[in-house]
């Protein structure tokens, strides 16, 4: 099975230390080895050979949920020691392949990637970067000290030499990739701008220059197919040198991680000719020094952790689903310090912050709650937890929290749009009306965001509060589902350990208020309520001339018991006949939903079908909704009497356990 690129479950920190092989992260070829303090040795001192290094198991660079490529941040360590001072053999790559390992490649100048006959092939979606100590020139290499990006081809597509901007003065700093020291090779691959950046820099350094050495403008998508091996490879000539190359960091999203190296190592001098007795030797020392470096890079890896997460504690759940934790500084500096002017509106428990990512351009929006509050707290954790692990294009993705002092921090998509109430509900002002298309595909969007939840995640997911001001609007105008504030986690099969009634005011569904108990049906009854809402233009209960048009459902249903045109209820601008058919639809789907009755509601996924036109609304649907014999009935009665999906029934029955 493929591990995926995400952001909560990116593949972080593997460290290559000695007991790699057996846990089977890598899978070596050629001469790798262990060598000085747990690096890898991808080769040895044998000539005109070449050592691969593989992840045992391949990536996804694809978003699940929307089919795109991911964007992605690796970070590595290495270092070169070259067999005569000033010359290198030929050099490292880190490469992203289609297979585990690079079969029949090349030593020399093809850097153990291509040989003769492969280089070049459009065929291999290969993507590497080189760090290349020898000028090849029928590959127009430009020196014998350079980085390179390589696509399919020894011949780079871009390359530099090797240096890196310093951030203080913005001069271009030398280096030497056979210095013997160890670097730090940062690649960061932005699929929204289709551009790679690669960054070399000095191991003590411990954030990324800002400027890169190679910046490539060119979509990836391409190369990257739904499964690639990440590895190292290294190649010796003539000449010799043992490349060595450590811990590797990837995060699927694009980052700059601050990592520190600590002091430079004095890594061993390139191996003379050794004697049987001092090969002895050098393997105990060896064997010291590994265990040595071992127990270092444990305190290294505990002092990173430590650094990263001050003052903060790991609670269980984090173990478990690990999402993004951000330094408060971070978000602090986003929001300009938590600045009134920042403040985008204050929610159940909380305020809202815009605010923008410092580095990234990234707008955010940071919801605050107080620690203190034991109900924030709860309601929070469930909220973590959760939407840290949902995944759809119509769900506001959480991006990452942080706890400081008594506060706690969510860290959101900033949605450009607000939240859908603001474009429903005329306030006075003279503002845009949406037109019926936007408006029935914020409908669809909201009931795919439902049906995610409630049928097609592993778990059943109740939102619990289900409003136009939890729908939140994204820049192309699609809405997405916010606010999980009040949603609660539970295994199918059990039920919902309930205590209290929450939701808003008005979308609460009846039997919720008799029962307590959350179901995906008190959800649907409040979708119903929103798809009035949305078609309707107006709030639930509001002061009108006539009376009976102040209850909006209850108006609704008058019309269509009398045989009044239904059309009526709908705002103005839409109520054109063209729109007729689908107008007519969601509000009887909305009446439906939004029934008394919990046999009465569809499932979401029937509704989907519905709103699809896969299946129609039965035409004795007034009389169905009247017959009081079927308020008895078990919940989603209604998918049996209509002759639906009978699937969908056991699944309900499933999910609502007994
Ligand atoms: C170097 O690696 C090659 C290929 O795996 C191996 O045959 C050789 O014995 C190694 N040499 C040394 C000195 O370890
Ligand atoms: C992604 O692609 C797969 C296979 O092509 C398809 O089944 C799935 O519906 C797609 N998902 C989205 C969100 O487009
Ligand atoms: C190059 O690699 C390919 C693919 O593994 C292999 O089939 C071919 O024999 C190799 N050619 C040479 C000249 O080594
Ligand atoms: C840096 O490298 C370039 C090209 O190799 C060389 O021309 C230049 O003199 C070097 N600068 C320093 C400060 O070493
Ligand atoms: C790449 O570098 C450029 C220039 O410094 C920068 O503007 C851009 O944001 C970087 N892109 C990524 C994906 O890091």
């Amino acid at each position: 099975m493929s591990r995926e690129l995400t952001l909560f479950e990116a593949v972080l920190v593997l460290f290559l230390t000695l007991f790699n092989n057996s846990h089977g992260y890598f899978l070596p070829a050629g001469s790798v080895g262990i060598g000085f303090n747990g690096y890898f040795t991808l080769t040895n001192t044998t000539k005109h050979t070449h050592g691969q290094a593989f992840d045992s198991e391949p990536l996804s660079f694809t978003n699940p949920s929307t089919n795109l490529t991911t964007s992605f941040s690796i970070n590595f360590f290495f270092a070169i020691v070259p067999e005569h001072n000033n010359q290198g053999s030929h050099g490292m790559a880190f490469v992203i392949s289609p297979t585990r390992g690079l079969p029949g490649a090349s030593s020399d100048q093809y850097l153990g990637i291509f040989n003769e006959t492969t280089n070049g092939k459009s065929s291999n979606n290969v993507i590497a970067i080189e760090l290349d100590i020898h000028k090849d020139q029928e590959f127009g290499d430009i020196d014998d000290n350079h980085v390179g990006i390589n696509i399919n081809d020894m011949r780079s597509v871009v390359s530099a030499s090797a240096g890196y901007y310093d951030d203080e003065d913005g001069q271009f700093k030398n280096l030497s990739l056979i210095s013997r020291n160890v670097m730090r090779l940062s690649i960061v691959y932005s699929q929204p701008d289709q551009q790679l950046n690669v960054t070399l820099f000095p191991a003590e350094i411990s954030v990324p220059p800002r400027k890169p050495l190679l910046s490539l403008n060119q979509d990836l998508s391409p190369y990257l197919l739904e499964e690639m091996y990440l590895g190292f490879t290294a190649s010796t000539g003539s000449v010799g040198a043992v490349h060595y190359m450590m811990g590797w960091f990837i995060v699927g999203e694009i980052s700059y991680p601050s990592l520190e190296f600590g002091r430079q190592p004095n890594l061993p001098p390139y191996p003379k000719k050794a004697s049987h007795r001092t090969r002895t030797v050098l393997a105990v020392c060896l064997t010291v020094s590994v265990i040595a470096a071992f127990i270092a890079l444990w305190f290294g890896l505990v002092f990173y952790l430590r650094h990263k997460k001050v003052k903060e504690v790991l609670e269980e759940w984090e173990i478990q689903y690990g999402p993004h934790r951000f330094a408060y500084k971070e978000l602090s500096n986003a929001t300009k310090g938590f600045k009134e002017k920042q403040l985008l509106g204050r929610g159940g428990f909380g305020q809202v912050y815009r605010g923008t990512l410092p580095g990234s351009d990234a707008e955010i929006a940071v919801k605050r709650t107080s620690h203190d509050s034991r109900q924030g707290m709860r309601e929070f954790l469930a909220e973590i937890s959760t939407i840290g692990r949902l995944r759809h294009p119509n769900l506001v993705r959480l991006l990452g929290y942080c706890r400081h002092k008594e506060h706690l921090y969510l860290v959101y998509d900033f949605m450009p749009n607000g939240s859908l109430d603001k474009y429903l509900y005329r306030n006075g002002e003279n503002q845009e009306r949406l037109t019926w298309e936007t408006r029935f595909k914020i409908i669809k969007d909201v009931a795919s965001a439902l049906l995610y939840l409630h049928q097609e995640w592993v778990q059943v997911i109740i939102h619990r509060d289900i409003k136009p001001a939890n729908v939140l609007i994204d820049h192309e105008m699609n809405a997405r589902l916010g606010d999980f504030g009040l949603a609660k986690l539970y295994d199918q099969g059990f039920d919902p350990q309930t205590s209290k009634v929450a939701g808003t005011f008005g979308y609460i569904a009846p039997e919720l208020l008799r029962t307590g108990r959350a179901t995906t049906s008190t959800d649907v009854y409040a979708f119903g309520l929103v798809m009035l809402e949305v078609v309707c233009g107006r709030r639930l209960i509001e002061r009108r001339a006539v009376e009976n048009e102040e209850v909006l459902v209850d108006w609704i249903v008058e019309l269509w018991e009398k045989g009044e045109d239904i059309l009526d209820a709908a705002e103005e601008n839409i109520r054109q006949e063209q729109n007729r058919g689908q107008v007519e639809l969601v509000l009887k789907l909305g009446v439906l939903c939004s029934h008394q009755g919990v046999s009465i509601r569809p499932a979401m996924s029937t509704v989907m079908q519905f709103l699809n036109g896969v299946s129609q609304l039965p035409d004795n649907l007034l009389d169905v909704m009247r017959d009081e014999k079927l308020r008895g009935l078990p919940e989603t009665s209604m998918e049996m009497l209509l002759g639906l999906n009978s699937s969908t029934f056991t699944h309900s029955l499933v999910s609502h356990g007994r």
